[in-house]
């Protein structure tokens, strides 16, 4: 029997109700492979401003770094908009990314054969998309020093600063690499090395790393160019490895590809081993509390769970086939359905991925 310890941070909006559902299909797993997950529940965001006055209370960073795995709903909302940068509730996620050190975002996107046709693009080009972004998450333009504004001779400036270390797109690479090993052996760089000096570090780097996996194809590809591709022919994909600033652009980018914010999970990976797991769409406070949040995303997170933290490939896909199948079933919740009296509920559509679990 494996024991795992699996931090709940449920945050705002709908993050209680898809959490609550991941945790229901990650409770059937563990009975079925006899597994046991323990679940301690954290305050984050929002909510936690509330309850305890700040967005990532102590408590919640200590139960996090101790856990195996922390699984995230989403945080914020308008009751919080007001409220100045540093005590905002995405400060909360922030904090805990940087804290984690959690430097590798992994975005799967993937095309369901079943609902190939609410995608915004022909089905002949979203059929067979299968594709992996992994953006690099703590470094470049969202992070460099210096960062501020000045005024010069009368004007007003203001300087961002896009720089990386050797060691930071090393690591990144690695990851890149080692999940092409465990998909199709493909990779795509991208990076803007004709323009820019941190671009150039970035392709002499991925092509040193590239050097100990043999065994994977590289490819470097402008961003300019990638930004099309992932439009003209996204199915040619397999790994996409990028900074952040591109990484950030591509994967919403990429996220249209297959319909619904409400289908896609994602993974942060660090240096200490504890990985954070969320679904990409935020707190959809339109919808909060009235159990039509589409739980895919965070059930698939939950997988990501499973496969990236606790290596149980197995259990991944025995998730990954459930969604799958209640999908090709035809349960829809209200974003992706056709009809809206057609739609099932939060908890209908977890009890339809038990039921195929
Ligand atoms: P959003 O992703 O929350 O919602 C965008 C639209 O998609 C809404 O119409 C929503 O109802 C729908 N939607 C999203 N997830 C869904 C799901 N699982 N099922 C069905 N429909 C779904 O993005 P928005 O509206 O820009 O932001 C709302 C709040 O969420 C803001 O406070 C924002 O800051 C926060 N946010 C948090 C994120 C996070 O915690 N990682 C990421 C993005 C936004
Ligand atoms: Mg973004």
């Amino acid at each position: 029997m494996t024991k795992k310890t699996i931090a709940v941070l449920p945050g705002d909006g709908i993050g209680p109700e898809v959490t609550t559902a991941a945790i229901n299909v990650l409770e059937t797993i563990a009975d079925k492979y006899d597994h046991h997950f323990t679940f301690q529940q954290g305050w984050i965001g929002g909510s936690a401003i509330d309850e305890k006055g700040d967005p990532l209370p102590r408590e919640t960073k200590e139960m996090s770094a101790e856990s195996d795995g922390i699984l995230l709903g989403a945080v914020g909302g308008p009751k919080w908009d007001r409220l100045p940068g540093a005590e905002r509730p995405e400060k909360g996620l922030l904090e805990i990314r940087k804290s984690l050190d959690l430097y590798a975002n992994l975005r799967p996107v993937k095309a369901y054969a079943s609902l190939i046709e609410s995608s915004p693009l022909k089905e002949a080009i979203v059929a067979n998309v299968d594709f992996l972004i992994v953006r690099e998450l703590t470094g470049g333009l969202y992070f460099g020093e210096p960062k501020k504004r000045e005024d010069i001779r009368g004007e007003t400036q203001a300087i961002d600063t896009l720089l990386y270390k050797a060691s930071e797109i090393k690591r990144i690479a690695e990851r890149a690499f080692q999940a092409a090993q465990l998909r199709n052996g493909k990779v795509v760089s991208v990076d803007k090395a004709n323009v820019l000096e941190s671009s150039r570090l970035w392709r002499e780097t991925v092509d040193d790393v590239h050097a100990s996996y043999p065994d994977v194809e590289l490819e470097h590809m402008l961003v300019d160019n990638a930004a099309m591709q992932l439009i003209a022919q996204p199915a040619a994909f397999d790994v996409m490895v990028t900074e952040n600033t591109f990484g950030d652009i591509l994967s919403d980018e990429a996220s249209m590809l297959t319909g619904s914010l409400g289908l896609l999970p994602s993974a942060s990976l660090g240096s200490t081993g504890v990985g954070l797991y969320e679904p990409v769409h935020g707190s959809a406070p339109d919808i909060a509390g009235e159990n039509r949040a589409n739980p895919l995303a965070a059930i698939s997170s939950a997988a990501m769970m499973v496969k990236y933290g606790f290596k149980m490939e197995k259990e991944a896909e025995k998730i990954e086939t459930a969604v799958e199948k209640v999908l090709a079933d035809g349960y829809r919740t209200a974003d992706i359905a056709p009809k809206m009296e057609e739609a099932v509920t939060t908890t209908e559509m977890t009890d339809a991925v038990i039921k195929a679990l």
